[in-house]
């Protein structure tokens, strides 16, 4: 028996991972602010599959309240499977953004996720095994799309995912950034934004059903909607290519000034 901790699971993309986890015979534990909503979600999933589910009440952007679930990721039984699913957007410019708030979406977005991967990865290595899927976004790729800070947010997710499974997988511990697109759930209306005016929406459980099938084949950059994996690997060669021009000591001859 695995257990999985899903944050954010009170809607939208964490609550089809803690319906998805629970159909597979995970026992959950279910972290977000809305304890109703978590409460009616882990008494229907019980009834339904059986398993066990603890629930934890934590606005993890109070510090207080994170310390909770660290807690319990460094906590038996176990976590086997990390879920780093909550976040927010922002709506607005950085030029006219409140800095109180981008402070707050940083906490959420970027120091939350890093902490509790810190908090859990120490006992999956001691016991060889483990995952931590981070649910980053296609705007890592494409912060020209989105104002102010919340594309760089998700860019941070997708860097601190490369980076940790390069330390860890050979210690058996999977590492996986998702990146959906856009994908109907309440982040919209939350951040003052109205669905109805973006186009190409995925529905939610599509989105999560292809996340576990890039989960099932360990695939460490899952983004549901690229048709051709091959624009992935295009990409990934490109990044290669550029990163042989990073070891040299001289700068490039362009950069020299002329005498
Ligand atoms: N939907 C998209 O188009 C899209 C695209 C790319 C990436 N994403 C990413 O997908 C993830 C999930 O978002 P979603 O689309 O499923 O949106 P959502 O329906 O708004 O869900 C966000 C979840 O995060 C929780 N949350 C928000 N603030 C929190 C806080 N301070 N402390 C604890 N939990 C908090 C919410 O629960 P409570 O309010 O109960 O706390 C909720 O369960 C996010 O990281 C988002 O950036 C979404």
């Amino acid at each position: 028996m695995t257990t999985a901790l899903i944050t954010g699971a009170s809607s939208g993309i964490g609550a089809i991972y803690a319906r998805r986890l629970a159909a597979r015979g995970n026992d959950l534990v279910l972290v977000a602010r809305a304890t109703d909503r978590l409460n009616a979600l882990a008494s229907e999933l019980r009834a339904a599959h059986g398993v066990s589910i603890e629930v934890i009440t934590a606005d993890l952007i109070d510090a207080t309240q994170l310390e909770l679930v660290l807690r319990r990721l460094r906590s038996d039984p176990p976590i086997d499977i990390l879920v780093n699913n909550a976040g927010a957007g922002l709506i607005g410019d950085f030029v006219t953004a409140d800095p109180a708030e981008m402070h707050k979406l940083l906490l959420l977005n970027v120091a939350a996720p890093t902490l509790l991967a810190s908090a859990a990865v120490g006992g999956m290595v001691e016991r060889g095994g483990g995952s931590i899927v981070n649910i980053a976004s296609v705007l890592a790729f494409l912060p020209e799309y989105s104002r102010g800070i919340y594309a760089a947010t998700k860019s941070y997710v997708m860097t601190l995912s490369q980076s940790l499974a390069a330390e860890v997988t050979a210690k058996g511990v999977y590492v996986q950034a998702v990146l959906p697109a856009a994908t109907r759930t309440e982040i919209y209306e939350r951040s003052g934004g109205d669905i109805s005016k973006v186009p190409d929406v995925m529905e939610v459980e599509d989105l999560v059903d292809a996340a576990l099938v890039g989960f099932d084949r360990k695939e460490l950059v899952t983004i549901p909607p690229v048709p051709d994996v091959a624009a992935w690997e295009a990409f990934e060669q490109a990044r290669g290519f550029l990163a042989q021009g990073f070891s040299n000591s001289k700068p490039a001859v362009r950069y020299r000034n002329e005498t």
